[in-house]
């Protein structure tokens, strides 16, 4: 059966010192803890190697926020999905809406950058959602189907099997607006339907669909209630150690 992850994402914060004091500090605190569900952090690249060594790799993964679409060569300032892996991560989260948004990541170079991962060893977790507009037109569903049938139905089951997706509803990012225990397991169903159909009840009822979308302490265990939702993608409440634990504590 799939696995409840609970996700962070840092995004552009923290320097390398505090990141290693966040990372440590976290780690210490599992250390005295059964855990529930898998603990992943998503820190900036640069801070990748010494974060793995100041953790525990059986309890915290570590995850890049992005790798390249590009195997090697003159790609000034991309990072490779090799370079990713050999620093000893083993996630990249994929395909955040602020990439989307912000760098002009598209499906089709989020298709390359999926294989490329997948090709390294590397766990996509692949981000979809729909922005403010959509919503309000009713278009969520359709919007997240193209996004995954676009980037990730080329795969084969056996590659399928190994994403971890995010749905993060863009109008819930940063704004403090979460979206309802209901609304969140209505499109995750969705989404795993649309798995199914492509792939099959097995490979869908074992993917983990995560949450995202300023998910808190306060929010976590209604959300993660959920039948269709295994766990959360967190950005601002994984900054510091009390609220992120919080969150893992909600399993
Ligand atoms: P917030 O938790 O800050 O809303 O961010 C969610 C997110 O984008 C995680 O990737």
């Amino acid at each position: 059966m799939r696995q409840n992850i609970v996700a962070g994402n840092w995004k552009m914060n923290k320097t390398l010192q505090e990141g290693v004091a966040l990372a440590s500090e976290l780690n210490k605190i599992l250390a005295t803890k059964t855990l529930n569900c898998g603990v992943v952090i998503g820190v900036p690249a640069i801070h990748i190697t010494e974060v793995v060594k100041a953790v525990d790799a059986k309890k915290i993964g570590v995850a890049a926020q992005n790798c390249a679409n590009k195997e090697s060569g003159a790609y000034t300032g991309e990072i490779s999905a090799a370079m990713v892996k050999s620093t000893g991560a083993a996630y990249v989260i994929l395909g955040h809406s602020e990439r989307r948004e912000y760098y002009g990541e598209t499906n089709q170079t989020l298709k390359e950058k999926t294989d490329l991962a997948l090709a390294n060893g590397l766990t996509p977790i692949f981000c979809i959602g729909e922005v403010l507009k959509e919503r309000e037109a009713n278009k969520q569903n359709q919007v997240v189907k193209t996004q995954i049938e676009e980037a990730l139905f080329h795969l084969s089951a056996d590659a399928f099997a190994k994403i971890v997706l995010a749905y993060e509803p863009v109008w819930a990012i940063g704004t403090g607006k979460v979206a309802s225990p209901e609304q969140a397991q209505e499109i995750h169903a969705y989404i795993r339907s649309v798995v199914a159909n492509k792939y099959g009840n097995d490979v869908a009822n074992n993917t983990s669909i995560l949450y995202g979308g300023s998910c808190k302490p306060s929010n976590a265990k209604e959300l993660f209630a959920k039948a269709d939702v295994d766990g959360g993608l967190i950005g601002g409440a994984a900054l510091n150690a009390e609220d992120f634990v919080g969150i893992i504590d909600a399993f």
